[in-house]
């Protein structure tokens, strides 16, 4: 595993469960190690678990850890008004999957190739495509009207 996606792991164990508000009420009960894997495949589940801690719940950009980010995480209601009205569902899932990223392979993008890391979490897991489809229309349910 690459160092960058390492330091997202790491920001994603801090950050994830409190941003989903897992029930950890109890010490007692809490796990030594936050899991890094959540079973649900709902788009708003993944969303707050592996994408609010930079791109914030709303999308918006104002997540906890964006303002450690030297590129700050762009608007997420504004993508299909940035793109003349249409979301463009197809370039989104490859790029949040990081198909279409070569760059993001040498870590010079800030932004996750989350197709590896989801494939690395569960290696022999079948639905990373399926994970991913769902975000992206969860992001696009996010679109400001
Ligand atoms: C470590 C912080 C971080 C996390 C976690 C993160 N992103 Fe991003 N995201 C960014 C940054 C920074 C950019 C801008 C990158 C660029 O343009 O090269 C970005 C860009 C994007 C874009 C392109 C937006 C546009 O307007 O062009 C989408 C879509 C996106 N992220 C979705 C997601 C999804 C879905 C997840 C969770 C599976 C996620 N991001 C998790 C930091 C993050």
């Amino acid at each position: 595993m690459q160092l960058p996606q390492l330091a997202v792991l790491i920001a994603l164990a801090t950050v994830g469960p409190t941003v989903v508000g897992t029930d950890m009420a109890s010490s007692a009960q809490r796990p030594l190690t936050p899991p890094l894997v959540i079973s649900s495949l709902s788009g708003r589940d993944l969303f707050r678990f592996y994408c609010a801690s930079c791109h914030g719940l709303t999308g918006k950009g104002d997540g906890p850890v964006a303002s450690s980010l030297t590129r700050p995480p762009p608007d997420l209601t504004t993508i299909a008004e940035r793109n003349g009205g249409t979301f463009p569902s197809e370039w989104l899932e490859r790029f949040v999957a990081g198909d279409d990223r070569p760059a993001a392979a040498h870590g010079s993008r800030e932004m996750p190739v989350w197709g590896p890391i989801f494939q690395s979490l569960e290696p022999r897991d079948r639905l990373t495509p399926v994970r991913i489809a769902n975000v992206v229309a969860y992001v696009e349910s996010l679109q400001k009207r």
